[in-house]
This record gives C-alpha cells, structure tokens and sequence, in this order.
C-alpha cells in the first residue's frame, strides 16, 4: 500500500468544511485543516485530522503551510459567508473571498497541487430562476458576497488554464444540516430549529413562499469525495436536488418531526432576497457520479436529532 493522498481543506472548522473533513478521512485520505476559527469551531475539526490556525489571507503563514504538508488536493470552503455582512464591507469580503482565494491558487501554483475544488454558491450566483438553473445559466448576482464568489470562480478557471491547475467548482444549493449555526442570519433549517427547540417563536421574513433547494451536508460531502475519486474534468458543477421548497413547507415539516407545535411570526421580507433559487445536478451526476441521496425529511430528522441536548441548556 502507497502513502495516503494528501488533502489541505480550508474552513475545516465550519459547518461544511468539518464534514467534508469527516468523509475524506474516512476514504482514507491524510487531511491537513486549516481555519482561523472566526465562525468555525474547533470542536467541529477531526481528530484525525492535523489542523492549523491560520488566516488564509496571512500568506506567508500560508507558504510555509504548504512547504510542510505539500498537498495533492486543496479543497477551499474558507470563506466569508455572510451575504449581509458582504453588502455592509465589500472591502472585507471581497478581501477574504476574492484575495484568499488567488493567494490560495498562487501556492497551489508554487507548489504544484494537482487540483483545487471551489466551494461556490448557485443561489449567489444564478439569482431567480423559474426552472432548475443549469451551469450554463448566465450568472445574474444579487450581492458582493455573489460577485466574490463568482470572481473566485473566474479566477480558478484562470490557474486552470494558465498553470494546469486541475480543478472543480462546486455551486452548492441551500446546505442544512448538523453543525450548522443557529444563531446566524442564514442557514434557515438551523435557525428555525435552534428556536422550536428552544421553545421560542420562528420568524419567517416575508411571506414565506420564498423557494429553495435544500441539500444535506453529508451529501454534500460525498460531492467532494466523488470530484477527488473520480478525477472529474474541471468544469462548475451544481450540487443541490433539482427540488423546491418554500420556507412554509420547511417549517410545517420541521414542526411536525420535532413535535413542537409553533406558529410562525411573519417579518418583513428581507432587502435583496431571491424568490426561487433552485438548482438542476444532473451534469454532477453526469461527469462524477453524484447524486443527493437524503430525501429533505430524511434529512432534517437527523438534524433535529442532532440539535436536541446540544442547545437551550
Ligand atoms: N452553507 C451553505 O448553504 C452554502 C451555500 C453555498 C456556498 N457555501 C460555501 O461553502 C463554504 C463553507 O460554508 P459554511 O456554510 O460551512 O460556512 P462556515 O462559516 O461554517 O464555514 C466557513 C469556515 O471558514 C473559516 N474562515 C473564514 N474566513 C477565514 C479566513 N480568512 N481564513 C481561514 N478560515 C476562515 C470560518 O472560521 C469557518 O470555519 C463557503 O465557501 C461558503 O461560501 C455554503
């Protein structure tokens, strides 16, 4: 048996990144995590994985990171993630986001990796659409946070083609399930049972017939797996369900396997929301064998199940 293939993932003490982390050590690859813990928690890391506090925007920090765990794959989910905080400071999410990002693909460059898988976003990047967005939708963001991505994906393409950077780019639906933050402003599963399970009262901005394409974050997982298994041609791939769901919908199911009985509070909707984000992955299936495989039910019980005792003591 050869050595283990190396992985650095960025973000890997976040919501994604710690699953993506789970799933690749699982497969047996040698995970090197990096997160400057400003959302992620370290709780979240792998014990079997060796993790490193650290900025992805300090470089030189990052330079010698690199010189150390030389990896093969670099799997980015680093990110400034917030699309309120990215209208409020451009500036820093454009820093974090685009400037990470190339100072990222600058040492994946230096230090010869042989691929670089992205973690973007088809919500921010399509805007509305009336049937499942496919790949080759032009992109229409909405916000910052939706140009940084998209400027990030730009820029990949250009390492790609410039440096023979292999690489795939990943549009992520609507991620829920555990480890998910229930205090944040998205992440609407968490939020929501964060506060039935907390006995208080959710609030649904507009009129909550807003639609979404909600994928499980193990799925997601299993997304990334399949790119570095399968060596899968560089291209911008969307991993969501080709399903929607308004957020009514999420809510009533969310209250029937929690058995908590609420009634949702009615806000204003919120500036900039999109009305139907959902995305089609039938080329993920297509070019790496992918494909979601928790019905949203499913789903949200084991995330309901991992909430209960880990808040509201
Ligand atoms: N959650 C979703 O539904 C969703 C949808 C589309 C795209 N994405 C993308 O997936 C990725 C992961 O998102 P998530 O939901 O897991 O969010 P998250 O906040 O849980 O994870 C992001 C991680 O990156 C870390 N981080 C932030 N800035 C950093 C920096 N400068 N240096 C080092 N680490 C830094 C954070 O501490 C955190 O652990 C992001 O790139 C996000 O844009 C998420």
């Amino acid at each position: 048996m050869g050595e283990p293939e190396t992985v650095l993932i960025t973000g890997i003490a976040g919501f994604i990144g710690s699953h993506v982390a789970d799933a690749l050590i699982k497969e047996g690859y040698r995970v090197f995590g990096v997160d400057d813990l400003s959302s992620g928690r370290l709780e979240n890391v792998p014990k079997n994985a060796y993790f490193f506090k650290a900025d992805i925007c300090d470089f030189e920090r990052m330079d010698t990171l690199f010189k150390e765990t030389r990896p093969r794959f670099v799997v980015h989910h680093a990110a400034q993630v917030s699309v309120a905080r990215s209208v409020k400071d451009p500036v820093f999410d454009a820093h974090v986001n685009i400037l990470g990002t190339v100072g990222l693909l600058d040492l994946c460059r230096k230090y010869v990796v042989e691929k670089m898988v992205f973690a973007s976003s088809g919500g921010a990047l399509y805007g509305d659409v009336d049937a499942p967005a496919r790949e080759d939708k032009k992109p229409d963001p909405k916000s910052p946070y939706g140009f940084s991505k998209w400027a990030g994906e730009q820029y990949v393409r250009y390492y790609g083609q410039e440096f023979g950077i292999g690489y795939t780019i990943l549009r992520y639906g609507n991620v829920y399930g555990p480890r998910q933050d229930p205090y944040g402003e998205a992440g609407v599963v968490a939020v929501f049972t964060g506060r039935l399970l907390c006995g208080e009262r959710p609030v649904i901005n507009g009129d909550g017939e807003y639609v979404r394409d909600y994928v499980y974050v193990e799925d997601v997982a299993q997304a990334n797996v399949a790119v570095l298994k399968k060596a899968a041609a560089d291209a911008a791939v969307n991993v969501g369900t080709g399903i929607g769901t308004t957020v009514n919908q999420l809510f009533a199911m969310l209250v029937e396997i929690s058995g908590i009985q609420a009634v949702p509070q009615y806000g204003p909707p919120r500036p900039g929301d999109l009305k139907t984000s959902v995305l089609d992955p039938s080329l993920a299936k297509e070019i790496f064998g992918w494909e979601p495989k928790t019905p949203l039910r499913e789903g949200l019980k084991k995330t309901v199940e991992w909430f209960k005792g880990r808040i509201c003591h």
